[in-house]
């Protein structure tokens, strides 16, 4: 189960770009270590190290809204508020149960169609909006 970002996911923002190819590449690993069969202790490593990252990019993401007065605001951030609880739930679940396919199945779904999604819509109507105001 690849996930690949690619150029139709740019929001022509260039620091927001970068960070969701980041991002990508760290739910990738996620899913690769799920999928090797990698035990508990790597796997919460990898969950670490994707949660910290996710709680950096959208903490920016928002730091950029508020700054440039975006009037989607609230609703973005309830979208990235919505993402993380249910990210937080699937970690709980992965530090129990370990990798079980239903709870890769859940990842997938979860983290990988959840920021496909969000990109496409929230995240590029913010890129239109910040060219709108011909910040980018
Ligand atoms: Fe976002």
């Amino acid at each position: 189960m690849a996930i690949e970002w690619k150029e139709d996911l740019a929001i022509g923002v260039a620091q927001v770009d970068d960070q969701h190819k980041e991002l990508f590449k760290r739910v990738s690993d996620l899913f690769d270590a799920c999928t090797a069969g990698k035990g508990k202790e790597e796997i919460v490593k990898v969950v670490k190290y994707l949660e910290d990252y996710v709680v950096v990019h959208f903490s920016e993401e928002e730091e950029l809204q508020r700054q440039y007065s975006y009037p989607e605001y609230n609703n973005h951030k309830q979208q990235h508020d919505k993402f993380v609880s249910d990210f937080f739930a699937l970690k709980a679940k992965l530090q129990y149960e370990g990798p079980t396919a239903t709870i890769i199945i859940q990842l997938n779904h979860t983290l990988v169609n959840w920021l496909i999604n969000h990109i496409r819509k929230s995240d590029k109507a913010l890129g239109i909006y910040l060219k709108q105001k011909g910040i980018v």
